[in-house]
Formats: structure tokens, C-alpha cells, sequence
């Protein structure tokens, strides 16, 4: 594996987000702001910090807003032109480089992340590549991605962003435990499990929604079945990697908000919008405010 290039990364966007219906009846989870922004462009804008520069969507129905997202809108930006607005003008433009190519695959049915990331096959080819759950939005000082390949250039192997989490909540995750004498933030991973109930869990550290894969991964992908929940499980692929090649599972530093679910958007909205540039004094003075009359 090439230590030090990794310049795909892979968006699974095909799940149903049924958590949030119906706001994602007809327009996909990922395109709920955050204050200003759509959850995909954090990604996006993540993972070019990162260093990517190809962008590997996974689709599924109701998915066209990503596309027409990241996509120019001639008719609007003459619009805003003619109207003299320059700095929405701008803000459009920026939403992509232009040297960011962006890659949008179908996944025919949701079967499930390991499915959707063996999708990206065809383009990733045996590199290794990121993958980023746009809706775990991870607020850091260096990106979350950008740290997780410092650790691949360091360590070489797979890279997982983990995070403990309460005891309780360890069938909503993969859970992993470490090797022996594993100190620091990076550790190699001995075990990792689907969602296992809290009292067959191995730890209570979990995989969060960033990856830093081996390409060799596609092999496990393809030759698996469905696991948890009927769905071909990413951390079924990873489990059988591991008996190969060394996969690490890595503290980032940084916020995690869980935007899936819908106290965890509620809570990235209030702080993103407590933290905004133009909005955020009134904001606070608004909410200081409200608070104050419970
Ligand atoms: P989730 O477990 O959050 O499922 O998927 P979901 O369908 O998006 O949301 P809920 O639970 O029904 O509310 C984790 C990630 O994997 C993607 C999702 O888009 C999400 O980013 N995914 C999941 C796929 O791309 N394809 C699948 O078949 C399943």
C-alpha cells in the first residue's frame, strides 16, 4: 500500500434516513443544513482538506439534490450576477474546486454500508481510500480525515475515527477492542463487532463515521454475507481484513455531533449557529434569552 497518497474518498449516501421522515421522504438526510450549509458539503469540504480530489458518491432514489449540489447553476448565478450580489455569487462558486472531480455511482438497492463502499470498486481500485458518513459531523481544528492520514503515513494499514460512548448505546455502533498494551490515541485493532448488545460488548469504543481503508478491502466486501440487521456490514469486511493486514482504530481530537439522529442535528444546529460569523451574537443573545423564560 502507498503510504502517503490518498486521494479518494468515498460518500455512501444511498441509506433511507429513515430517523428523519419525513423530511427525507422525497430529499436525502444528507442535505439537511446546518444552519447554512447542507451535511455533504461539510464533507465535502472536509475531505479535500483531507487531500482528496475525487469524490466518490454512492446514490441511491430521492439522491438528485447531492448531484445538483456540487453541479453549477448557471440560471441562479446569472441571477445574482445581474443583481450585483457578489458575495452569494462567490459562495456558490466556492462550493468545489475545480479540481475536484466528482463521481456518482447507484447502488441498486440499499443493502447496507459494506455494500454501498464496494460500490466505489471501480474507481477506487486497490488504492486505499477514505470513507466519510456525512451525517457524524465532526467539528476540529484539523479535520478529522486530515489527522487519520497522518496516522496512515505514520503507522501505514487501515485507519478507523473511534470514540467512546456511553455503555449503553453499543448496538448502535461497531465496537472495537484493542491489542494488548495499545496506549495513546492509535491502537491495533484485535476485535471489532456489529452493534453488539451492552453486555456482550467488547469495549465501549466505537467506529464513528470516518475510514481510512486498505483497497484490499474489496476482496472481503465481495466474498461476504449479510450480517446485522440483514446488511452487508463494512465492519464484517473490516473483521476479516484484519487477519491479514493491520487495522488501527484512532482517538481523533475534535466534536463529534450525530447528525442521524435528531437531538444530535438539534445540538450541531444550536452550536454551528452559536458559532456563526455573521449570525452567531444575536443568535446567542436570542437563546440566552429564551432560556431564561423556561
Ligand atoms: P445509517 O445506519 O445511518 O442508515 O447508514 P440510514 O439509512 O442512512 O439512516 P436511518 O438509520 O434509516 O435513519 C450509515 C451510512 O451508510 C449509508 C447511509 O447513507 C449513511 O451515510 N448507507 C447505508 C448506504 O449508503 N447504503 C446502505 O445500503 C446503507
Amino acid at each position: 500500500m502507498n503510504k502517503n497518497v490518498v486521494k479518494t474518498v468515498v460518500f455512501p449516501v444511498a441509506g433511507r434516513g429513515t430517523r428523519f421522515l419525513p423530511a427525507t421522504k422525497a430529499s436525502p438526510k444528507e442535505m439537511l443544513p446546518i444552519v447554512d450549509k447542507p451535511l455533504i458539503q461539510y464533507a465535502v469540504e472536509e475531505a479535500l482538506e483531507a487531500g482528496a480530489d475525487t469524490l466518490v458518491f454512492i446514490t441511491g432514489s430521492s439522491k438528485r439534490a447531492i448531484e445538483d449540489h456540487f453541479d453549477t447553476n448557471s440560471e441562479l448565478e446569472a441571477m445574482l450576477q445581474a443583481q450585483g450580489k457578489k458575495e452569494l455569487l462567490d459562495t456558490l462558486r466556492g462550493i468545489l474546486p475545480a479540481w475536484a472531480t466528482c463521481v456518482y455511482i447507484r447502488q441498486s438497492a440499499p443493502l447496507g454500508l459494506g455494500h454501498a463502499v464496494l460500490c466505489a470498486r471501480p474507481v477506487v481500485g486497490e488504492a486505499p481510500f477514505m470513507v466519510h458518513l456525512a451525517d457524524d459531523l465532526i467539528d476540529a481544528e484539523v479535520p478529522c480525515l486530515k489527522q487519520m492520514v497522518e496516522v496512515h503515513r505514520n503507522h501505514g494499514g487501515s485507519v478507523l475515527g473511534v470514540q467512546t460512548v456511553p455503555a449503553q448505546d453499543t448496538d448502535k455502533y461497531g465496537i472495537v477492542s484493542l491489542a494488548r498494551g495499545a496506549t495513546g490515541r492509535v491502537g491495533r485493532i484485535s476485535h471489532i463487532v456489529e452493534k453488539p448488545r451492552p453486555r456482550e460488548a467488547p469495549s465501549n469504543l466505537a467506529v464513528v463515521g470516518r475510514y481510512l481503508l486498505s483497497g484490499s478491502i474489496f476482496d472481503d466486501l465481495s466474498q461476504i454475507g449479510a450480517g446485522a440487521g440483514g446488511e452487508i456490514q463494512l465492519t464484517d469486511g473490516i473483521a476479516r481484513l484484519m487477519q491479514r493486514e493491520p487495522v488501527y482504530a484512532f482517538e481523533f481530537e475534535g466534536k463529534r455531533y450525530d447528525c442521524g439522529s435528531k437531538l444530535g442535528y438539534l445540538q450541531a444546529t444550536v452550536e454551528y449557529g452559536l458559532r456563526h460569523t455573521s449570525l452567531g451574537a444575536d443568535f446567542a443573545e436570542y437563546l440566552k434569552a429564551f432560556v431564561a423564560t423556561l
